[in-house]
């Protein structure tokens, strides 16, 4: 085994929404520098499972920062802090001997805590429900270039695409607000012919959605964009503003 770290973790346990939590310390030894931060819970949990308590709750599926089912706060950072970094792919080398991590749920009014390092993210998903797909008939898969899309039109919709909804946005966010995500698939859709049809809608229905879910509103702090494992811009943001104000005033959609 390489080098090591001996290191406090001071986590966020509780049982479940009505319940009250607190912070358990746990001390860890002879972790390797090579391993993920959920490696390093990983081993926590064998730990604690060996002596008969309760496993640290936290979800994780791919850990390869593709899915957005990680995350927590560690050391006050969505994911870590480190730029376009998922949980899963956070590694230990960024912690040093000796370190206390602080590791929480992200903290949200939308997000409830449902057990540990768990959130309910199902408000999220209902914003998605609310417009965030096409329901018009696009036929079967044409011929790939059939249907020109100019090449800023592209890279705008794969660029907000690349949203994995993990809600680090949210949870950096002081107002706990979902514009960031919203705006990603608000953006992602409308930037494609495909999804053009109902842009309109889609927008005043989905930012309908967000407010009613108890998301709080954006005051351009840009903890959103800093949080984001994949680096979504505010700018997103601002044209999903820009096409609210259009729908909602009968306007067409600009690009
Ligand atoms: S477990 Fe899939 S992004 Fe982290």
């Amino acid at each position: 085994m390489g080098k090591t770290l001996d290191l406090t973790l001071r986590i966020w346990r509780q049982k479940n929404v009505a319940t009250a939590g607190a912070f358990v310390t746990y001390d860890l030894e002879h972790i390797d520098i090579n391993a993920s931060f959920l490696e390093m819970l990983d081993v926590l949990n064998e730990k604690l499972t060996l002596s008969g308590d309760d496993p640290v709750a936290f979800e994780h599926d791919c850990r390869e920062g593709i899915c957005g089912s990680c995350g927590a706060m560690v050391n006050g950072k969505a994911h870590g802090g480190e730029k376009k970094t998922t949980l899963c792919q956070l590694h230990m080398r960024h912690f040093k001997s000796g370190d206390v991590i602080v590791i929480e749920p992200f903290r949200a009014k939308a997000l409830p805590v449902v057990k540990d390092l768990v959130v309910n993210r199902s408000a999220l998903d209902r914003i998605i429900e609310s417009g965030g797909y096409i329901s018009v008939k696009t036929g079967s898969a044409p011929e790939a270039n059939q249907i020109l899309v100019k090449k800023d039109l592209a890279d705008q919709a794969m660029d907000a695409a690349s949203c994995i909804g993990c809600s680090a946005c949210v949870a950096a966010c002081p107002n706990a607000s979902a514009m960031l995500f919203t705006s990603a698939k608000v953006v992602h859709l409308g930037s494609l012919p495909q999804g053009s049809t109902e842009a309109a809608a889609r927008v005043v229905d989905m930012v309908d959605q967000m407010k009613t879910n108890g998301f709080g509103n954006c005051s351009n702090e840009y903890l959103c964009e800093a949080a984001c494992p994949k680096d979504i811009k505010v700018s997103t943001i601002a044209k999903m503003n820009k096409w609210y104000k259009q729908a909602m005033t009968n306007q067409r959609l600009s690009e």
